[in-house]
């Protein structure tokens, strides 16, 4: 959708949607002119090819801190893409722009889509006009969000293959934009390195201008940058560090060096508006697989444990190649798992024996159940016989998920904690989504998973993290911190 200031010349496709929305209580068409060419009002239409999709619009007088938006509507075939958001994030920069400190509106108490909407905008409920719309004698609720107090983070992740750049204003996200170097990777079934730096610098200047646009804000206008400085690949990380040095020093706003798995448990504040403490929080990727126990997201956040060979994701991609699937192994083993019987083969379970529960409770490994997979398929090629992928894939599938929802179940239960969180890519596991919602349901546990675009890498999840050390007061980070490969989970800022 292509989103632009509304003239008079939009006036006709204006009034068609007016009526199609608002049925009873369509302005008159003189109305919509008199406010879409006043002085004191900011109109924004939003187009797909020729067809006007949406439009909304706020009023702001000069001398004045408060912007009343006073209009939006999306068309009703092209509800639920997004543009309704694109057109509030519009009017929302439109008012910090023009000086506003809040913003003020009003919505059908029956529209609870709309409220939905204007509640992820940090719009909050203040007040009702009894019988306000007319003639159908429904309430209005007045609603309002301050725009003042929530910096504009704009945060940098590049600790392995994404090149995240995600911006937010206090726990709201603007903009979340990624780019993955995973096909440049493909032929060497994992991550390489050196690739992964290289890609993020090429990366890095146009991730940041589309993430800027996104959120329609300037560069000057960001308050602060957060930046991803551990744990992670050592080249990556740098890129993104000397890019967010590079912008602090550039800009002059203050830095904010921050812990990439507390990041993954703070994109749960983008999701549900905050993280709910305590819980246990399982995060699995192509780059790490940890338990945490989180009681406090800034100043208390616990490893209980994390592999000590291969990540979860890696496995995946390992095995894939090691049953000719390609790269990313995860979703490739999903789809043949499919069809699959996840009992046909019983793979090993990693430290899930008593004698490995003494020192490895809460840590995994799946380096033993990479071997007895390849041992299996070796062993069906010397006989001869027909490898049954699905059963093979389901089966390896199997045995990476019970040990990882067994072992966050049991944490929950050991620490009396109700809840877990997921995070990371392999969350897109179809049998691990469905495993960790049984198990948790059966023992009473709340499961959160954020959307898949919060749970692999991005760069929101380190805006909005350093967003919290901001609230909290945290002193800025100074720019001699470096890339820690290793970050301890327990610091959250460096
Ligand atoms: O968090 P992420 O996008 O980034 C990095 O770790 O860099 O995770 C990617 C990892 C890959 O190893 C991929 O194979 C795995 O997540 N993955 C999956 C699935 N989708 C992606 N693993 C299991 N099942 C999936 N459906
Ligand atoms: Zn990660």
């Amino acid at each position: 959708m292509l989103i632009r200031e509304a003239n008079e010349h939009d006036i006709d496709q204006i009034m068609a949607l007016e009526k199609t929305c608002f049925v009873n209580d369509a302005w008159s068409e003189e109305v919509m002119l008199s406010e879409l060419e006043a002085e004191h009002t900011f109109y924004v239409v939003g187009f797909v090819g020729d067809n006007l999709v949406g439009y909304g619009g706020l009023s702001k007088l000069p001398g004045s801190h408060q912007a009343d938006i006073q209009t939006i509507a999306t068309a009703p075939a092209e509800r639920g893409k997004g543009y309704g958001r694109a057109i509030m994030q519009a009017l929302t920069a439109q008012a910090i722009k023009l000086g506003a400190e809040e913003i003020f509106l009003e919505v059908r108490a029956d529209n609870k889509v709309a409220q939905k909407l204007y509640e992820v905008f940090g719009f909050k409920r203040i007040g009702v006009r009894k019988k306000y719309y007319q003639p159908d004698g429904v309430d209005a609720f007045v609603m309002q969000t301050s725009l003042v107090r929530q910096p504009l983070v704009l945060g940098i992740e590049s600790s392995c293959d994404e090149t995240g750049i995600g911006i937010v204003r206090g726990n709201q996200l603007l903009a979340n934009v990624i780019s993955s170097s995973m096909d440049k990777h493909a032929i060497f079934g994992g991550v390489v390195p050196e690739i992964a730096a290289r890609a993020h610098l090429e990366a890095l200047n146009p991730v940041l201008n589309e993430a800027l646009d996104k959120a329609g804000v300037d560069l000057d206008e960001i308050d602060a940058i957060a930046v991803t400085n551990g744990p992670g690949l050592a080249g990556a990380l740098m890129v993104g560090i000397g890019a967010a040095k590079a912008l602090s020093v550039a800009t002059g706003k203050p830095i904010y060096a921050v812990n990439h798995l507390v990041g993954h448990v703070a994109a749960d504040i983008l999701a549900n508006g905050k993280v709910e403490t305590p819980t246990i929080a399982l995060l699995v990727s192509g780059g790490h697989t940890s338990l945490l126990l989180v009681r406090d997201l800034l100043k208390d956040v616990v490893l209980l444990g994390e592999t000590i060979d291969d990540a979860a994701g890696e496995a995946f991609d390992k095995v894939a190649r090691v049953l000719g699937l390609s790269y990313p192994g995860g979703p490739e083993i999903d789809r043949a798992a499919k069809d699959g019987s996840a009992n046909a083969i019983r793979f090993p379970r990693g430290l899930t024996l008593p004698k490995d529960m003494q020192d490895h409770r809460y840590d995994f490994s799946f380096s033993g159940l990479k071997t007895a997979v390849a041992r299996h398929v070796e062993l069906g090629e010397s006989k001869g016989e027909k490898l049954e992928l699905a059963d093979v894939a389901a089966s390896f599938r199997e045995a990476v998920v019970d040990v990882l929802v067994n072992k966050a179940v049991s944490a929950c239960k050991e620490y009396g904690i109700n809840r877990l969180l997921l995070g990371g890519g392999v969350v897109a596991n179809a049998r691990l989504r469905e495993y960790a919602t049984e198990h948790c349901e059966a023992e009473g546990i709340e499961l959160r998973i954020p959307p898949l675009s919060l749970c692999t890498d991005n760069g929101a999840m380190i805006a909005v993290l350093a967003s919290q050390l901001i609230a909290a007061g945290a002193i800025p980070s100074t720019l001699d911190f470096s890339a820690e490969s290793t970050l301890d989970v327990r610091v959250v800022q460096s």
